[in-house]
């Protein structure tokens, strides 16, 4: 079968059902002979190559241009897979995968000797777990082996959660993509530690940590609070770099008294020393004032929805890179269900926080 290819990428159109099984084998075949492929999965598109092999999972870290000390989550099927990538399996992770699996939570547990230091990072612990899409679970399940995927986009740059994204990122630099449509999550997994009690939880995702707490009964300690500020040596390789950020410097106004205000006096600020800002805002907001017809905002969903500001997130970051603007205003939420995960990645791609007034540090 010949497939179409960009710079040498090849497109597997995987969301049309009469080619998805040829496209899912195609890919199945590169992750078999030591390739790199794109996949789609809930939450974001991700990089896929045989954990076991150091020499595919390395192409995986040129190809993003990722540090080397960022370890790699391993995606599965099931449980019976993570048994031969484990030195053991706490009774929590049973109960967890049972709740939130197949989904998008992360498990960090001890690992065995299967693994290659490359993928892991050099640590003695590997994140794994099983995606929520069913043409991520058919491609595991055709290659028949554990799948290191970090997200598929260049290191640093916002994740992304289309075909086109990727492409956009990493065409040339990937054998293929299994172009599947748009992510339903939209951020990243939820990544919980389970090498100590009680667990940590290292990035809120897609799973909420109200919902872990639930399922638990029992605390969870939230590394993640005002948006991660990691000291010394961080338990999570991922936490210490800029991440998720568009080209343009993102300036992030806080939720809190005054919010519609404080944006718009940034605006007209940057507006009068003759830069083109652009707006990310939530509908509530957006609808509140009239923007000239070409100006560059996104509307990215209500306040009381932000399971669909998650999933609009990136999209609209990326837009509003493409409008070459100068600065980026994004409104922020409210730090509760979804909204942590969503505050994570807008503090960690800003360039600046206006605090909201009050706000506790
Ligand atoms: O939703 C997702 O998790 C997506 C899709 C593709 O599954 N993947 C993803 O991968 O977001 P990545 O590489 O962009 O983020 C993985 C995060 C990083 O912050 C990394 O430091 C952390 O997981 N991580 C991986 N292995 C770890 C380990 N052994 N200990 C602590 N943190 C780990
Ligand atoms: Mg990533």
């Amino acid at each position: 079968m010949e497939w179409p290819e960009i710079k040498g990428t090849k497109i597997l159109p995987a969301s049309d059902p009469r080619r998805a099984e040829e496209a899912i084998r195609c890919a199945a075949t590169i992750l078999q002979t030591g390739g790199v492929v794109a996949f789609p999965t809930e939450t974001v598109y991700g990089l896929g190559a045989d954990a076991r092999s150091a020499t595919a999972v390395q192409k995986i870290f040129t190809a993003k241009n990722r540090p080397g000390d960022n370890p790699l989550i391993v995606h599965v099927t099931g449980m019976e897979q993570v048994r031969e990538l484990v030195r053991e399996i706490p009774s929590r992770a049973y109960l967890l995968a049972q709740h939130f699996w197949p989904g998008p939570l992360t498990l960090v547990l001890p690992k065995s000797d299967l693994l290659p230091a490359v993928t892991t990072a050099g640590l003695l612990s590997v994140a794994v777990r099983v995606p929520d899409h069913p043409l991520a679970l058919a491609l595991i399940e055709a290659a028949a082996l554990p799948v290191a995927a970090p997200s598929a986009n260049l290191s640093g740059s916002p994740s992304p959660t289309t075909a086109g994204h990727v492409i956009a990122d990493l065409a040339g630099r990937i054998d293929a993509v299994l172009d599947g449509g748009d992510c339903r999550v939209g951020v990243e997994s939820t990544v919980l530690s389970l090498l100590a009690v009680p667990p940590v939880l290292l990035r809120p995702g897609g799973v909420t940590l109200e919902r872990l707490r639930t399922v638990l009964e029992e605390d969870i300690i939230d590394l993640c609070r005002n948006g991660g500020e990691i000291r010394g040596t961080p338990p999570s390789p991922g936490m210490k770099y800029r991440h998720y950020a568009p080209s343009a410097p993102l300036y992030l106004v806080e939720m809190g008294e005054g919010q519609e205000d404080r944006i718009i006096a940034l605006l007209k600020d940057l507006q009068a020393r003759g830069m083109r800002p652009g707006l990310m805002l939530t509908t509530e907001t957006a609808g509140a004032f009239t923007f000239p017809s070409h100006f560059p905002l996104e509307v990215v969903g209500s306040q009381k929805d932000p399971k669909t500001v998650a999933r609009r997130l990136y999209g609209a970051l990326r837009r509003l890179d493409s409008e070459a603007v100068d600065v980026i205003i994004a409104e922020g939420l409210a730090e509760e269900e979804m909204g942590r995960a969503l505050m994570n990645r807008l503090r960690k791609a800003a360039d600046r926080v206006i605090v909201a007034p009050n706000a506790k540090i």
